[in-house]
């Protein structure tokens, strides 16, 4: 009676989660589908309750998870979102590491036979994948954090260091299905280290700028890690959910490579195929124009059409408000007002959506990078808002750049670009930028959300009626 309750609610919050993912995939249908993966999660979490014994633990570590879970989300900036994925990716990862090492200290009594060798292979498996997950996140979190440098790292004979270290674990299978006690132990202990270092290795060899696709890969891999757990404890719906996450963090990550003209076999292989020659840009000369805000208002009052192109300085500066703010009386002035979004913009995927979202910017002026690049050439003014990366020419002019050949926003097309941004720093890949040195350029530098509302103040200025025409 209790099996079949709990076969049941974990088919309906498999469906759930299936809902739940639909509905992310759009803007409008998203809040919902966010609700309806809580609520799976919480049938998932109550009918697993019904059949674990030992309450006393289960409540005292699941109490503990929410709380930290709920602290953490609730303290993080929009901006750390990236760094908080990959963390959990890394939890995921050493959950499924400590459940193989448990499952091997103690394999359940009811295994005989070739079920025996199976359920070793499966801890195997599982306890590798979770270590790549877990190192591997957290040398992405350390990137994000700038703790280590967000370059390409690239081991000299790096191929033949990684290519030795995957056939050590291969080599070591065979003893570890045959082994007892703590001799098996052992040689799972040293796969778990020579795994953890590969994990360390092929990230460490992503450049800045693709480190986007590996935040989702290694997404997709903590989905492999708890299928692979489900498999050791048993569990269907760690399974459905595991390969849910890995399927969809799979794809997520095949549409970023192809969106950045990037190989998924060379990302998965942690940058295999680049060379530690790669990454020394061409020196850039010249000089920087600047401009005020009140030239930037001048601009766009003489504007019939306008792109504003946002970046991760926008997030930083929480500027999403006030450039809605333009937008909207731009519009009520009868001009063209869209937004250009890269698809790896900011630090996590869909960032830039989000705030111009939570900023009320209706739909369907935000249009993918692939949508409007033709038209930046009949544009009038560009805005680039806290953008760097996303918008380098020597992404397609210079073939030396360490971010040659990713697709990028050419702003440079407009008839002139306005860049918000602090100084001449470079942004996340570490490149410099010869956009800021055009003759179209103008650099309005300064925090951004300053600027951008002394932009609207202007504009609302220029733009209220006057007393006398408001009095008549
Ligand atoms: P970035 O290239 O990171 O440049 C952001 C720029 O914002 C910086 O150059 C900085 O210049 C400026 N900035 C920072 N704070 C500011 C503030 N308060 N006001 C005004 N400007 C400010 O941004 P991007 O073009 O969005 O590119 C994203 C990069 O991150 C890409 O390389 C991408 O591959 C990488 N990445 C993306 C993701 C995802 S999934 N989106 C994940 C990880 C990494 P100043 O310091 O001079 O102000």
């Amino acid at each position: 009676m209790e099996n079949n309750l709990v076969t049941t609610a974990y088919i309906v919050a498999s469906a759930l989660f299936i809902l739940s993912l639909a509905g992310l995939s759009q803007p409008e249908t998203a809040k919902r589908g966010n609700l309806l993966g809580i609520l799976g999660m919480a049938i998932a979490f109550g009918a697993t309750a019904l059949i674990c014994q030992g309450y006393p633990v289960q409540i005292g570590s699941i109490g503990l998870g929410v709380l930290v879970g709920v602290l953490a989300a609730a303290r993080v900036a929009m901006t750390d979102m990236p760094e908080m994925v990959a963390l959990l990716n890394s939890f995921v990862g050493l959950a499924a590491v400590l459940v193989g090492f448990a499952e091997y200290l103690q394999p359940s009594a009811a295994l005989t036979g070739t079920d025996i060798t199976v359920h070793r292979v499966e801890i195997y498996i599982g306890v590798f994948i979770g270590i790549v997950t877990f190192t591997g996140s957290m040398i992405a979190v350390a990137k994000l954090r700038g703790w280590v440098p967000s370059r390409a790292v690239l081991l000299p004979a790096r191929h033949v260091f990684t290519l030795g270290m995957l056939g050590a674990i291969a080599v070591l299978v065979a003893p570890f299905l045959t082994a007892t006690g703590s001799p098996g132990m052992w040689i799972l202990a040293a796969m778990t280290a020579i795994a953890g270092i590969f994990g360390i290795v092929i990230v460490m060899a992503i450049g800045g700028a693709d480190m986007a696709v590996v935040i989702s890969l290694l997404n997709s891999y903590s989905g492999l890690a708890s299928a692979a757990a489900g498999f050791m404890l048993n569990n269907d719906l760690l399974i459905i959910t595991g390969a849910l996450v890995g399927s969809s963090g799979a794809i997520l990550s095949y549409i970023m490579c192809k969106g950045m003209n990037r190989s998924f076999v060379n990302v998965l292989l942690g940058g295999f195929g680049e060379t530690a020659s790669s990454g020394k840009a061409a020196a850039l000369e010249g000089s920087a124009t600047s401009t005020t805000t009140g030239e930037v208002v001048e601009l766009l009052a003489n504007a019939q059409s306008v792109v504003i192109v946002p970046g991760y300085g926008m997030a930083v500066a929480q500027a999403q408000h006030p450039v809605a703010e333009i937008t909207r009386l731009l519009r009520a002035q009868g001009k063209q007002v869209r937004f250009g979004i890269h698809p790896v913009a900011g630090r996590m995927p869909g960032h830039m959506n989000v705030l111009l979202a939570e900023a009320n910017v209706p739909y369907d002026i935000v249009l993918e990078m692939d949508e409007i690049n033709d038209d930046l050439s009949h544009t009038d003014v560009v805005l680039v808002v806290g953008a760097n990366d996303t918008v380098n020419p020597s992404a397609k002019n210079d073939p030396t750049s360490p971010i040659a050949g990713m697709p990028v926003m050419e702003v440079w097309e407009a008839d002139t670009v306005v860049v918000l941004k602090r100084g001449m720093s470079s942004g996340y890949a570490g490149v410099e930028n010869p956009l800021f040195f055009n003759d179209n350029t103008l650099m309005l530098f300064g925090d951004a959300k300053t600027n951008v509302n002394g932009i609207l103040a202007q504009l609302s200025a220029s733009t209220a009626p006057t007393p006398a025409l408001a009095a008549a």
